[in-house]
């Protein structure tokens, strides 16, 4: 009785939906929303392509590395600047933008494990904002998550000890309900983590010349430019996607190098789109890096599919091209970025096969196992059947105590229209390893440290999780219009 009245409910709530859903879809389908893997696309945004594209080359921007203020060996202190920009992604248009001490980005904030970091944050916005760093371990109130508000006209003063190996890790806003606008605005930065392994393996590490940070990212331009977050029933459902994708800020930008081995460094800035990374000519690369470090061994590929949040460090190979040649970094079919042979390299670059031993964790260490079911669409996303409440600690867990998270995605999506829901999960304050995909071994380059997962409809994953800092941490998914919807949970490790 109670039984099929709620089997009788749902199916209202669902054709209701759909109803809502097809009929949004036909008011839109007249103006140019098309998917980014539609091979048409380019062609009608022709507009935008062409007025970056010709005479002047638009050159890829590179952001800086963040001045270190304390010159004592150990220490570091940074200074973040959260500010209202003006930025010209298409000639002749200013757009209204968000960014860390500048008008769209952040600078790159630079350090070495060990380091005692301390960043003065100020909020010079008209709202609160928080800086959370996305796969640092820091304890809870450092982290940067929604508790830790920064006031409009105030400051915030985290202080940690970098205490994990070399990564490529990140930064962004965390506001509850917030993130997604904030993060789309322009707020997002890279943080680098350096150890003795990174400076002595022979990879490339001059920063902009052969290490280059790339935080790919989509737009939706209006005509005039502007980069308004408003939502449609679309984007409450698969999230907000953009039709144009930008390259630390840049709109098809052009990358000159040598013909020598090149490092890049991939981030998934996006609020919601999923990247199928390759190259034109079906060249071939070499992933060294996940989220939280470098592989056991260097990995040979020809795509990389990148969910919102995650990273990847790969190394293309360039030494047989001629000066003049070209590459072009795709997404699927569609163009993101001209890589240009600009010069002859004289070093003599390799792609070293074995990078860093990674200690496995040992399955049978395991103390508790819990269960992660993402489930929902739009507003209703949810985890184990809750949305986010500030108030409500969802787990406790134990310092130093390995766990084993079974993370299952039971959204259907809405058959034909919407199709599959993915739900990429995020955990703070830790780099877990992810041992089962599916019942299976999970790709190799997802056997290094990771702190972003991504979980299609019907799939499972299973994690190994220790945490070694103490506090109050969120999970959620890293769809940021899933997570402001409130597809986050918290926990405290004890
Ligand atoms: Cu990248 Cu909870 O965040
Ligand atoms: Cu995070
Ligand atoms: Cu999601």
């Amino acid at each position: 009785m109670n039984k099929n009245r709620k089997w009788y409910t749902i199916i209202i709530i669902s054709m209701l939906l759909l109803i809502v859903y097809i009929g949004y879809f036909f008011i839109n389908s007249g103006r140019g929303l098309e998917r980014v893997d539609n091979p048409n696309r380019q062609a009608v945004d022709s507009g935008i392509m062409n007025n970056t594209k010709d005479e002047k080359k638009n050159k890829l921007p590179i952001p800086p590395l963040l001045e270190d203020k304390n010159p004592e060996e150990g220490k570091a202190e940074f200074d973040l600047n959260v500010q209202y920009g003006k930025k010209e992604f298409i000639e002749g248009q200013e757009t209204e933008t968000l960014g860390y001490n500048g008008d769209y980005l952040g600078p790159i904030i630079r350090v070495d494990k060990g380091d005692d970091v301390k960043i003065n944050v100020a909020n010079t916005l008209d709202e609160p904002t928080t800086v959370h760093w996305h796969g640092l371990e820091v304890p809870g109130e450092m982290d940067g998550g929604p508790h830790q508000v920064v006031d409009p006209k105030s400051s915030w003063q985290p202080y940690f000890t970098i205490d994990q190996p070399a990564a490529t890790l990140w930064y962004h806003p965390h506001l509850l309900h917030k993130t997604g606008e904030q993060v789309y605005k322009g707020l997002a930065g890279l943080f680098y983590i350096e150890d003795e392994k990174s400076k002595e393996l022979n990879i490339p590490k001059e920063h902009g010349v052969n290490d280059i940070p790339l935080v790919v990212q989509d737009k939706r331009f209006t005509q005039d430019g502007q980069i308004p977050y408003e939502l449609g029933m679309r984007d409450v459902m698969d999230g907000f996607k953009g039709d144009t994708v930008l390259v630390n800020g840049a709109i098809a930008p052009e990358l000159d190098v040598k013909s020598e081995v090149v490092r890049l460094r991939l981030l998934n800035g996006s609020n919601a789109r999923a990247y199928d990374f390759n190259f034109s000519d079906n060249l071939a690369f070499y992933q060294i890096a996940s989220d939280g470090g470098f592989l056991e061994n260097s990995i040979e590929m020809h795509e990389v599919s990148l969910a919102p949040a995650e990273r990847a460090e790969i190394l293309v190979d360039f030494s047989d091209y001629n000066t003049g040649d070209k590459v072009v970094l795709r997404d699927g079919s569609y163009e993101v970025m001209t890589i240009t042979i600009t010069e002859e390299s004289d070093s003599s670059s390799s792609i070293p096969e074995e990078l860093v031993d990674i200690v496995q964790y040992d399955r049978d260490d395991v103390v508790t196992t819990r269960d992660f079911v993402m489930s929902g669409m739009g507003p209703m996303v949810a985890i184990n059947g809750k949305q986010m409440d500030m108030d409500r600690i969802d787990e406790y867990l134990n310092l130093n105590e390995l766990e084993e998270w079974v993370v299952t995605n039971e959204s259907a999506g809405m058959g034909m229209m919407s199709g599959e829901t993915p739900h990429p999960l995020h955990v703070h304050g830790v780099q877990f390893q992810v041992i089962e995909r599916n019942g299976g071994e999970p790709p190799l380059n997802e056997q290094g440290w990771k702190d972003t997962v991504m979980v299609e409809s019907g799939e499972e994953v299973r994690l190994l999780v220790k945490f070694k800092q103490k506090g109050l941490f969120m999970y959620h998914c890293h769809i940021l219009e899933h997570e402001d919807a409130g597809m986050m949970g918290q926990f405290l490790v004890e």
